[in-house]
């Protein structure tokens, strides 16, 4: 009985260090994979601009798919149901369909998901008030945020080394030496090398305006004019002053007149103001890509227009005048039709072949 126990006991003993061992494998040498990363350029599109790459960053193969699979993978969240893929979806312009977004448990947040298409070229914040300024540092924020993935790093990392494959894709981009070097860190350099790939440039507008391949249909240039107030015969529809250049949007932030308020302080949400502190930035917002507007509804930071329609409506006969109001959006004088010429227009900013392009897929599937 005495020996049972005992022999049991010893089981015991050695089942719980055999355990934790797996857990914490804190030693685990990785030196015998090969750490031989390649370089990887990222193409430029026409009309485009030189990416900025963080030197401590560079974009090699193996970076990327290490993030590709991060990206997609729900173990980033702590009951393993959300992954940065189930709100930034690629057929939904790398948004999600919501006006905002459930989290782990169906917990709504605030905001509406954004659109990843050429994020990496985004170098005045980023988030709808701009509060991140690399990627490497956004990637962080959505595993600790209780209203999407509402884990803990800690947690993370050791779930990320208990993987079959994970320690291995670390090696392999980053050279690390045993498991306890796969830290939060990497993880965030993988996902934003992921996320720079995630490009859109194959537009109509891109065809037409940026590549010179063809011409615009009399309506589609009629809007073009309208929207870039390149035309004196056609009154100004003001959307190029913000929304402008190969990203479609200058990424400063304004009020856009969405809701009239006595005290700046009284958005409910205060946007770019809080994230500065100061007065007159409360109710601004990242003026954010047009690209693929075509799959990215609901629109506005908080989701609050489901049709593009809606959104010229406002724009057009809704400007809600606040003091900080940007000095373009005050009058706007459109027909009917011209909307409908403008509307045109937007259209050529869809790019079908980002929303299927399978570099970006999810690669589990
Ligand atoms: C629960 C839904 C949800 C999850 C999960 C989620 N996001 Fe987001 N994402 C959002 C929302 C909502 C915003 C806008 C938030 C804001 O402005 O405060 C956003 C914004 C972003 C932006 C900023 C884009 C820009 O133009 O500024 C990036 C980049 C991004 N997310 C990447 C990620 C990555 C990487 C992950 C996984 C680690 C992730 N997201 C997980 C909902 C989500
Ligand atoms: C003064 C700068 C400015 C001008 C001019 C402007 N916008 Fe915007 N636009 C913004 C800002 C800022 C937002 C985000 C506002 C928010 O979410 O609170 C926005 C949001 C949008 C959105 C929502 C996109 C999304 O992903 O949710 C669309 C569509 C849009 N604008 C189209 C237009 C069109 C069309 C015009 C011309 C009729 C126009 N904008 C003129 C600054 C501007």
């Amino acid at each position: 009985m005495r020996k049972l126990l005992i022999a049991t006991l010893v089981f015991l003993l050695i089942w719980a260090c055999k355990k934790d061992m797996d857990i914490t494998c804190a030693d685990c040498d990785l030196t015998h994979i090969d750490y031989n990363p390649k370089p990887y350029k990222i193409i430029r599109p026409a009309g485009f601009g030189e990416m900025p790459i963080p030197t401590d960053n560079p974009l090699t193969e193996e970076g990327i798919r290490l993030g590709r699979f991060l990206f997609y993978d729900p173990v980033l969240s702590s009951d393993s149901t959300i992954s940065c893929g189930s709100c930034h979806k690629q057929e939904f312009g790398f948004t999600d369909g919501k006006a905002v977004s459930p989290g782990v448990n169906g917990t709504l947040g605030t905001r509406s998901s954004m659109s990843l298409f050429n994020v990496g070229y985004y170098d005045t914040g980023l988030f709808w008030d701009g509060r991140s300024s690399t990627l490497e540092k956004q990637a962080l924020e959505p595993v600790e945020n209780p209203v999407e993935m509402h884990e803990h790093w800690p947690n993370v990392e050791k779930k990320l080394q208990r993987s079959k494959f994970y320690p291995e894709m670390f090696r392999k981009a980053f050279g690390i030496k045993e498991k306890k070097e796969m830290t939060r860190e990497l993880a965030a350099k993988a996902l934003a090398q992921f996320m720079r790939t995630i490009l859109s440039y194959n537009s109509r507008f891109d065809e037409i305006f940026l590549r010179q391949e063809g011409f615009p249909t009399e309506q589609e240039l009629r809007g073009y004019d309208m929207f870039f107030n390149t035309s004196l015969d056609l009154p100004d529809a003001q959307c190029g002053h913000c929304h402008n250049g190969f990203l479609l949007t200058n990424n400063g932030y304004f009020n856009n007149g969405l809701d009239s308020v006595a005290n700046l302080k009284d958005y409910k949400d205060g946007g770019r103001g809080v994230i500065t502190g100061q007065y007159f930035d409360y109710g601004k917002f990242r003026a954010p890509t047009l690209r693929n507007i075509g799959y990215t509804s609901p629109f506005m930071h908080d989701g609050r227009f489901s049709t593009i329609e809606q959104v010229m409506n406002h724009y057009v006969d809704h400007i809600k005048n606040v003091v900080n109001l940007d000095a373009n959006l005050a009058i706007l004088d459109l027909t009917p039709s011209q909307v409908q010429d403008v509307l045109e227009f937007l259209k050529m900013l869809d790019d079908p072949s980002a929303i299927s392009d399978p570099q970006y897929s999810n690669p589990f599937k």
